[in-house]
């Protein structure tokens, strides 16, 4: 079964919406490398490579159905964030903004019976729900950082774990 133009056309739309939160990420990862924040920095590195991929997995899925890929110019990110809780707040907006976007997606397939789009689907909502869950957890912790460097300097470290 062919995909609809509809959702060929919302599938592309999204590999721009995953490719442009990539670029955010990279140039949060920028900021905060200027705020001597190496650890943070590296956590936007690893959620811009994770966007790139999601990109990637939607990618594959047109060529899979035979669709032409059409990409689309990806708009320049901000380049200064604010501070490390303004920054982590604007991962979380996000996040939620491109859960609204995956699940107006899986709308339409349901809409149009479109079965293997939902297939692919589910692994996005899931995936959601985790990066919803990563950036709350950090905005949470940034909170009781207040104006504490020793304690956003622990916090830096912790972020450099993440894999
Ligand atoms: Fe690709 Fe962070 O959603």
């Amino acid at each position: 079964m062919m995909l609809s133009q509809t959702m060929q056309d919302a599938i592309n739309q999204q590999i721009n919406k995953e490719m442009y939160s990539s670029y955010v990420y990279l140039s949060m990862a920028a900021y905060f490398e200027a705020q001597n924040l190496p650890g943070a920095a590296q956590w936007m590195r690893k959620q811009s490579a994770e966007e790139t991929e999601h990109g990637m997995k939607f990618f594959e899925f047109l060529i899979e159905r035979g669709v032409r890929v059409g990409l689309q110019a990806i708009d320049q990110p901000p380049t200064d964030f604010g501070s490390p809780l303004l920054a982590f707040q604007e991962v979380l907006a996000h996040e939620q903004k491109v859960t609204k976007s995956i699940h107006d997606l899986y709308a339409l397939a349901v809409k149009e019976a479109d079965y293997p789009t939902q297939v692919l689907l589910h692994w996005f909502i899931n995936e959601q729900v985790e990066e919803e869950k990563n950036a709350s957890s950090v905005v949470e912790q940034l909170k009781m950082v207040g104006d504490s460097p020793a304690a956003l300097f622990m916090i830096d470290r912790q972020l450099a774990a993440r894999t």
